[in-house]
């Protein structure tokens, strides 16, 4: 498959080397070229730079990988407003959290990142996927605890678009799990808020869920 990421940080660098593990074909964009042809060169020879519209263009797949402030003025330099990705399958792994009160900070009355990025880039099937978990969790190969391969959910409404993501989670090693409507990606964001501000304070979120016999409510 073809993946354009957007942003040459800590998560293009991550989840990028993993996709080009798998046998994907990878091209990463970034506001400072030389530090995108690093990461390119890091990830291996496979693996390209472009503009933010090349990566637009060559992405079957386009993984959002910016700092969320960034997110509007990264997808309209690549031509989000004249359908850059219209039909094309956005991945937001973004995170919009208030570091001093671990809440969220959602631009523009949004409930969510996944629903701004959904305004912003028109036609585009957005999927939230990849946020709950820090970056050093996406460079595990693979990233299993316990014996258990990591659970990844997936928040979206096209179902083609998920399974296509849910098949990119497999690659690497992890578990997909059905998160519901795009909606619900604003829980999901909460959620994962939520967590940091409990590991901030050391506590050990992942002692906070009870085993699944004990999770039906009804
Ligand atoms: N790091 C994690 O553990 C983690 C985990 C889950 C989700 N996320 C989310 O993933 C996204 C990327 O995080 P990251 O850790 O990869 O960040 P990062 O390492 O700081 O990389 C961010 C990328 O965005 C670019 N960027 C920053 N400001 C920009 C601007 N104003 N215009 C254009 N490009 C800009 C950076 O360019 P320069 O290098 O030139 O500054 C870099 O390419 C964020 O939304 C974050 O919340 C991160």
């Amino acid at each position: 498959m073809r993946i354009g990421i957007l942003g040459a940080g800590n998560m293009a660098d991550a989840l990028g080397t993993q996709w080009t593990r798998s046998g994907h074909d990878v091209m990463v964009s970034g506001r400072t070229p030389a530090k995108a042809r690093a990461l390119a060169e890091r990830i291996g020879p496979t693996a390209r730079t472009g503009t933010w519209a090349d990566v637009a263009e060559f992405g079957e797949v386009v993984l959002v990988a910016v700092h969320a402030p960034a997110v509007a003025e990264v997808l309209s330099s690549a031509g989000a407003e004249s359908g850059a990705f219209r039909d094309k399958v956005l991945i937001d792994c973004t995170n919009v959290v208030a570091f001093d009160r671990f809440t969220l900070d959602t631009p523009d009355g949004s409930s969510s990142m996944a629903e701004r990025i959904t305004e912003l880039a028109p036609g585009a099937h957005v999927v939230k996927a990849f946020n709950a978990c820090h970056e050093s969790v996406w460079r595990l190969t693979p990233p299993v605890f316990d014996g258990r391969p990591l659970v990844v959910p997936l928040c979206g409404d096209n179902p083609d678009a998920v399974a296509t993501v849910r098949s990119l989670v497999t690659d690497i090693g992890c578990e997909p799990a059905d998160g519901g409507s795009l909606e619900r990606a604003a829980l999901l964001e909460a959620t994962t808020a939520f967590m940091i501000g409990l590991w901030s304070k050391g506590v050990d979120a992942q002692a906070m869920v009870p085993p699944h016999e004990f999770g039906d409510e009804t």
